[in-house]
């Protein structure tokens, strides 16, 4: 693959997300030869810096943040050369017709109409003023080369997503549009893909006749951090669930792409949304469950409540954790639960789907020899653990007949030598190739809000609520527990 000379044009480039993320990815995508040899990133920003201390800023962000660890001096010096920072003012004309300036002069520069891709790594209020002045300043008429990046919140419900589409969608063309949910750029996330259709062995038994349920658990041990402003209004339904979960919901879920090909994706991605099974407010009593953090120990050391974090309203019922049963509604998953939850402050930070699947229809060994019988499990470990395990009974060595479970494991550590990229270094470079493949489409992100609107809606016309209902580092609320045992089943999580 070889990728075209490229601009890039970073808003928000003072910020958090190119500090961690973007600049990092950019850097380490650069060591590994990815980036084409003519390239420019631009910072900018309503703070006044000149190119030297941008540069010395970004070098900071990857001595900390990168995967690669510290810079190394003679690879920083090449690639800082490419590094600029534009002081703007997103309201201001004269802040895009300098941005076409920079584009202008890289062109003849380097003899090539080169690709453009403006991010925005800044707060969503800002997205119709800079999309808007894009396009008014005439920076996105090109349709082949000039590619707009957002990040989420795509929206703050269905009807903000709704008008943020069609805000974009009259401004760019379809392909210009790419919607980062990160967590698709996951190694283990795009595996998911080559493991159910890459081998012919799972495809027999990917349905509800051999499947039980299936579990998406993603847990964090961090809270809320520095972020209360845009989290209180937010939640975990909003943050985590109507993207990135649903997004693996879908991954589990989909029917076979005929090629891989971005639509095709996409579209057998949003057939799973359309055929979920949508909430009635009774429903949503019995298979949706939210919680907030209490104050709680881990290691020794005090963590405040939810309510207590910055920049937090200390009466706030925004949910730090969500834990819903869904179910597809379609010929290969019906009756199947998928039981999904998320939360901040819980007591492992993991990211883990678990498909169970039934019984043996008949036990021929005596009770006292299936010790630790355990129906067959695939469990697909997306982080920190990278790896894909199969559970299966197994006899134990010994003279008598007892089994036990054991795992079938393939994990990345012990298979690849190679680091694997960063989900934001494969997004990136696929906005260069202009491949939409691992971004979310204006639709899908519409269906997954028309899905959790109900449980949303429910839960913000009941006022009475027990918060905070959970202990810092605990597994959740115990209503969470209770959610997945009433059919039988206890949430899985590695040791
Ligand atoms: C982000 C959410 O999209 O994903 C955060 O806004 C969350 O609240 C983060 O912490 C989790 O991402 P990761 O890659 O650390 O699992």
């Amino acid at each position: 693959i070889k990728s075209e000379p490229t601009v890039f044009v970073i808003f928000g480039g003072t910020g958090d997300l190119n500090a961690r993320k973007l600049a990092p990815a950019l850097y380490n995508l650069f060591l590994d030869g990815w980036l084409p040899k003519q390239f420019s990133i631009i910072g900018t920003g309503r703070t006044q810096l000149t190119d030297e201390q941008f540069r010395k800023n970004l070098n900071e962000d990857i001595n900390n943040f990168s995967r690669s660890g510290k810079a190394d001096k003679e690879k920083w010096a090449e690639f800082q050369k490419n590094v600029y920072y534009q002081v703007s003012d997103a309201k201001d004309a004269e802040t895009y017709k300098e941005f076409g300036k920079r584009v202008e002069a890289h062109a003849a520069e380097w003899k090539v109409r080169p690709n453009v891709i403006y991010y925005l790594a800044v707060s969503p209020t800002f997205f119709p003023i800079i999309t808007s002045n894009l396009a008014k300043a005439k920076l996105t008429d090109d349709v082949e080369h000039v590619r707009v990046v957002i990040e989420k919140p795509f929206g703050h419900d269905l009807e903000s997503a709704k008008e943020l589409n069609k805000l974009l969608a009259g401004l760019f063309d379809d392909k210009q549009i790419y919607h980062i949910d990160h967590y698709l750029g996951k190694e283990t996330v795009q595996n998911i893909m080559a493991f159910r259709f890459a081998n012919s062995i799972l495809e027999p038994i990917w349905n509800r006749n051999y499947i039980e349920h299936v579990q998406i658990s993603v847990t964090e041990q961090l809270g809320v951090e520095d972020r209360g402003d845009y989290y209180d209004g937010s939640g975990a339904m909003r943050d985590m669930i109507q993207n990135h979960l649903l997004q693996l919901l879908c991954l589990v879920a989909m029917e076979t792409p005929v090629s891989f090909n971005a639509d095709e994706i996409r579209n057998r991605k949003v057939d799973v949304l359309h055929a979920m099974r949508r909430f009635s407010p009774e429903d949503v009593r019995m298979s949706a469950v939210r919680g907030q953090y209490a104050k709680g120990w881990m290691e020794g050391k005090e963590v405040p409540g939810y309510r207590e974090e910055a920049k937090v309203d200390p009466n706030s019922n925004t949910e730090t954790f969500a834990a819903i049963k869904f179910f597809v509604d379609n010929w290969r998953w019906q009756g199947v639960p998928f039981y999904v939850r998320t939360g901040k402050r819980l007591h492992q930070s993991s990211s883990v789907i678990t498909i169970q699947f039934k019984d043996v229809p008949h036990k021929i060994f005596p009770t006292e020899a299936a010790e630790s019988w355990q129906q067959n499990r695939l469990i697909i470990s997306i982080q920190p653990e990278m790896s894909i395990r199969l559970q299966v009974q197994a006899k134990r060595p010994g003279l008598d007949m007892i089994l036990n479970t054991v795992d079938m494991v393939f994990d990345y550590k012990g298979t690849y030598t190679n680091q694997a990229p960063e989900a934001y270094e494969t997004l990136l470079l696929d906005t260069m190739l202009g491949d939409q493949t691992l971004f979310m489409r204006g639709d899908q992100i519409e269906a997954a809000w028309d899905l959790i609107m109900p449980i949303l809606s429910t839960w913000t016309n009941k006022k009475s609520l027990n918060f905070p209902n959970y202990s810092a580092y605990s597994w959740g609320p115990e209503s969470a527990e209770a959610l997945i045992a009433r059919d039988g089943f206890t949430w899985f999580s590695l040791p």
